[in-house]
């Protein structure tokens, strides 16, 4: 579908900032997937405007991907234009600071941990729930991350948008729907386009901290989340938890699925919401593996588990 001739296109737009036949495993941390047609990575606003329109105007696929941590492409790869903002899109710069209150802009591409250290460095509490989290400030928010500690929807109070191709907005928090683990778009929005907008950067509204309290609250969270949570190569959780009194992780456990494996695809033995790869997992075996979790939990517990992770892209033709 991507032609030699609109790769030639996307080469005299983006320059060194578009790269053809992409792996995916390489820019997910669960380390699966089959190759994507293209990557782009533009450097700025009007960049990607420009990029957006010869994409819509050739109806060419395209998909806007975080930092790839929340993330699983399947073993065929994506057809179509992938779409990382990490090259620009990642300044963070304080917008206003008010005695007690102080409202922090920063870039969709920017990493979740810069926006953690800024908002450290910075004296602001607010972001302390988010220590640890991996990934984009535009792939949390997106994804409305979190911990039991707060979530995105909770320090956002608006977002720069990009209503697909050309029309740059600002929304506020009042307008974004987070619920858990998704922010939703208005039907307005989504009307104007039929996309869902692209998330350009948020402004988070935090406020000014006490030196002590804050140090040990993200010492407290990084120490807690090294001791529950897996290292490895994974998407984080994998399953969204049924209700918040009723874990994933704990009915995955008390199926006794901790150790299953499928290929290198393991489910964690110290928190059995983790599927790890470890080694040459790929897609299909981590698939199927969730497959198989999700029928245990339904026979063990009648609670049907929906997928955390992110799931793109085509399987492998047999
Ligand atoms: N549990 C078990 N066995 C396990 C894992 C957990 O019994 O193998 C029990 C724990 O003992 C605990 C309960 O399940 O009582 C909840 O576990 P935990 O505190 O680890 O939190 P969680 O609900 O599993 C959620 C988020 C995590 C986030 C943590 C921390 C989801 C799906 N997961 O996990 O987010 O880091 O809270 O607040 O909402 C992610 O989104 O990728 C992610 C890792």
């Amino acid at each position: 579908m991507l032609t030699d001739s609109f790769k030639k296109v996307l080469t005299e737009m983006l320059g060194e900032r578009v790269i053809f036949d992409v792996p995916m495993a390489r820019h997910t941390s669960l380390r699966v997937g089959g190759a994507a047609d293209a990557l782009a990575m533009p450097a700025d606003t009007p960049e990607l405007i420009d990029l957006m329109g010869r994409l819509e105007q050739a109806s060419m696929p395209w998909f806007v991907m975080g930092g790839g941590t929340n993330l699983m492409v399947r073993d065929g790869g994506i057809r179509g234009v992938v779409i990382s903002l990490t090259r620009g899109f990642s300044g963070i710069e304080i917008r206003e600071s008010g005695p007690e209150k102080v409202v922090v802009h920063a870039g969709a591409g920017a990493g979740l941990g810069a926006l953690c250290r800024f908002a450290a460095e910075s004296k602001l509490a607010g972001m302390d729930f988010a220590v640890g989290i991996p990934g984009t400030v535009g792939g949390a928010v997106i994804m409305n991350a979190g911990t039991r500690h707060g979530t995105m929807g909770s320090v956002v109070s608006g977002l720069e948008i990009l209503n697909v191709p050309d029309k740059k907005e600002t929304v506020s928090a009042r307008d974004l729907g987070f619920t858990y683990r998704r922010l939703v778009w208005d039907r307005t929005v989504m009307a104007k386009s039929g996309h869902e907008p692209v998330v350009l950067a948020g402004f988070f509204e935090l406020s000014r901290a006490d030196e002590r309290g804050r140090e040990t609250g993200s010492e407290a969270m990084q120490a807690w989340r090294r001791q529950s949570q897996p290292p490895g190569f994974s998407a984080g959780c994998a399953f969204k938890n049924p209700s918040p009194d009723v874990p994933a992780g704990m009915l995955i456990d008390r199926a006794g699925l901790k150790g299953l494996q499928i290929g290198d695809a393991r489910v964690s033995e110290i928190h059995a919401n983790f599927i790890l790869n470890h080694g040459r997992a790929s897609a299909a075996d981590i698939l199927r593996l969730m497959e198989i979790i999700r029928e245990k939990v339904l026979a063990a517990f009648g609670v049907e588990l929906e997928p955390e992770i992110r799931i793109v892209g085509e399987p492998k033709d047999e």
